[in-house]
C-alpha cells in the first residue's frame, strides 16, 4: 500500500486533473482534501474533456472511490449539478463518492459577500473566482459555519443559518449596500439538496484508515497551487485554504505515515490568473503565444490567465515548502516553437542582491528576474511518450529544471490527453 500526494507548485491550473486522472490507473481511491469548487481540473480522455471542480479526479475510473475529505467548503448546489452532469454522461458517481460531514457549506450569503467585496475593493481586487470561498473558510475559522452534519437535524440547522443570516444579511445591507440574501430560499434549496446528497456523507477519517488497512494505492489530490496558499503564497492575493502539504493530513484526517511521495506538478512555463505578483510575467508576443498555444483560459471562470516563463525561484520555495520528492512537467507541447525559451534563477534588486520567498509584495514589485536563455525546438514534443524521442533542445531545458532543484522528474506531460505522457518512474514504487 502506498499513498501519493500530488500538489500544484505555482499559482493553480499546472495541470493536475489531467496527472490524477493518470495515476488513478493504479489506486483506488482519491481524495480532495481543501478547496472547493474555484477549483477546475481538466481530464481529456480519447479527445473527450470533462471538467471537474469538487469531484475527484478519479471519477473516470469505474473502480475507483472518490473522497472529499473536511478540509474543502462544499456547495451543494454546485456538487449536485456535477454529479448530475457526470451521472448524464453515463459516468458511475453516487455509488463511489463518500463526503465528509465535517464540511463546511458554501451558502449564497458567502458568494454574495465575496462578489460585494470584489468590488468593493476596485483596483485592489484580488481577483477571486467569485464562488464564496474566502467568506466560507472565514465562517469555519470564526466557528459559526454550517457544516454537513448539521443538516441532520432540521431544527440545528434552521437555527444556525438563522445567526449566519443576521451577521451576513448585516454586512451585505448596511455595509456594501446590498440586497439581502432571503433565508428561506437558502433553507429550501439546502434541504433539498441534502435530502440529494445525505446518503453520500461519512466518516472520511476512518474510510481512508480502511482504506489503508486494506493495503490500497491512494492519491490526494491538491487543488490551487503553492504560490496561492493562504500563509506561504503571494498574501493578499492567494486562496483561503493551505494550498501545500499540511492540508492533506489536516483536510482529510489521517497522519502522514504512509505518505511515500509528494509530486510536485509544474508547468513547464507559468501561469496565474486573478490579481497578484508575478515576476516572470510576460506581456509581449512570448506571453501571447503562450496564451494561444497553451489555451490559457481559466477552467472555473474562462478567464484568461496570465503567462510568463518558468520561474525556479518561486518553484524551488514551493518544493522546499511541501517536500517534493518528485516532479511532473506538464504543458512541454506549448513550448514547441519558440525561437528561445527563459528560465528565471534570481530575483534581483537594483543593487544586486539576491531575494528570495517569502516575499513582501513590494519588494516583489521593485525586482528583476534573472534568467537562464535556452535554445527552442520546432517540432517533437506534441504526443510525445518517450524521453528519448524528445528534442535534444527539450531534454536540454528539462534536465536544467531538475539539476538546479535537485528533484527528478516522473512524469512529462506533452498534452492534454491521458495518454500523451512520458512516464519515467511510477510515483506509487517505493524510494529504496
Ligand atoms: P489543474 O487545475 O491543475 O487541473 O489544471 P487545469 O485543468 O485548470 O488547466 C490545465 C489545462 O491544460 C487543461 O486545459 C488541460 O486539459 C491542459 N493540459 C494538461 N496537460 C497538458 C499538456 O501536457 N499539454 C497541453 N497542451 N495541455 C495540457
Ligand atoms: P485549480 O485547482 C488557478 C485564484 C483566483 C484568485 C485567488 C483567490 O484549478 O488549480 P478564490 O476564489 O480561491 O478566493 O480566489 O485564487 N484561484 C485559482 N487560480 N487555479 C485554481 O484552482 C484557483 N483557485 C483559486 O483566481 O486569484
Ligand atoms: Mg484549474
Amino acid at each position: 500500500m502506498t499513498s501519493i500526494v500530488l500538489l500544484g507548485t505555482q499559482w493553480g491550473d499546472e495541470g493536475k486533473g489531467k496527472i490524477v486522472d493518470l495515476l488513478t490507473s493504479e489506486a483506488s481511491t482519491v481524495v480532495r482534501f481543501q478547496g472547493g469548487n474555484n477549483a477546475g481540473h481538466t481530464l481529456v480522455v480519447g479527445g473527450k474533456k470533462t471538467v471537474l471542480h469538487l469531484i475527484p479526479s478519479g471519477v473516470l475510473r469505474a473502480n475507483v472511490t472518490c473522497l472529499i475529505g473536511n478540509g474543502v467548503v462544499i456547495s451543494l448546489d454546485k456538487l449536485s449539478e456535477e454529479i448530475t452532469s457526470l451521472e448524464n454522461q453515463g459516468v458511475s458517481v453516487s455509488d463511489r463518492l463518500r463526503i465528509s460531514l465535517g464540511c463546511p457549506l458554501i451558502l449564497d450569503y458567502h458568494i454574495a459577500i465575496d462578489k460585494a467585496r470584489e468590488a468593493h475593493l476596485g483596483a485592489n481586487q484580488i481577483g477571486t473566482t467569485k464562488k464564496g470561498i474566502g467568506p466560507a473558510y472565514e465562517d469555519k475559522i470564526a466557528r459559526r459555519a454550517i457544516k454537513l452534519s448539521d443538516l441532520s437535524d432540521e431544527i440545528i440547522f434552521r437555527e444556525k443559518l438563522r445567526l449566519l443570516d443576521d451577521y451576513h444579511n448585516f454586512a451585505l445591507t448596511q455595509y456594501y449596500r446590498q440586497e439581502p440574501v432571503d433565508i428561506s430560499m437558502v433553507f429550501d434549496k439546502t434541504m433539498g439538496n441534502w435530502e440529494k446528497v445525505k446518503g453520500l456523507t461519512d466518516d472520511v477519517s476512518n474510510l481512508l484508515k480502511q482504506h489503508f488497512d486494506n493495503n490500497q494505492n491512494i492519491i490526494f489530490e491538491g487543488a490551487q497551487g503553492a504560490m496561492l496558499d493562504i500563509d506561504h503564497g503571494t498574501y493578499p492575493y492567494v486562496t483561503s485554504s493551505n494550498t501545500t502539504i499540511g492540508s492533506v493530513f489536516t483536510g482529510s484526517g489521517i497522519g502522514p505515515k504512509y505518505n511515500e511521495n509528494s509530486i510536485g506538478i509544474t508547468k513547464a512555463y507559468t501561469t496565474r490568473v486573478g490579481a497578484g505578483p508575478f515576476p516572470t510575467e510576460c506581456t509581449d508576443s512570448a506571453g501571447n503565444f503562450l496564451a494561444e498555444k497553451g489555451n490559457e483560459f481559466g477552467s472555473t471562470t474562462g478567464r484568461p490567465r496570465r503567462c510568463g516563463w518558468l520561474d525556479l525561484v518561486a518553484l524551488k520555495y514551493a518544493c522546499e515548502l511541501n517536500g517534493i520528492t518528485q516532479l511532473c512537467i506538464t504543458k512541454l507541447d506549448v513550448l514547441e516553437g519558440l525561437s528561445q525559451l527563459h528560465i528565471c534563477t534570481a530575483y534581483k534588486t537594483k543593487d544586486g542582491a539576491d531575494l528570495f520567498y517569502p516575499l513582501e509584495i513590494f519588494e516583489l514589485e521593485k525586482i528583476s528576474p534573472e534568467y537562464v536563455t535556452f535554445s527552442g525546438w520546432s517540432e517533437g514534443t506534441k504526443g510525445a511518450r518517450t524521453f528519448d524521442s524528445l528534442p535534444l533542445q527539450a531534454r536540454d531545458y528539462l534536465n536544467f529544471i531538475s539539476d538546479a532543484l535537485k528533484i527528478d522528474i516522473s512524469i512529462i506531460s506533452t498534452g492534454a490527453d491521458r495518454d500523451d505522457t512520458i512516464m519515467l518512474r511510477n510515483p506509487f514504487c517505493r524510494n529504496d
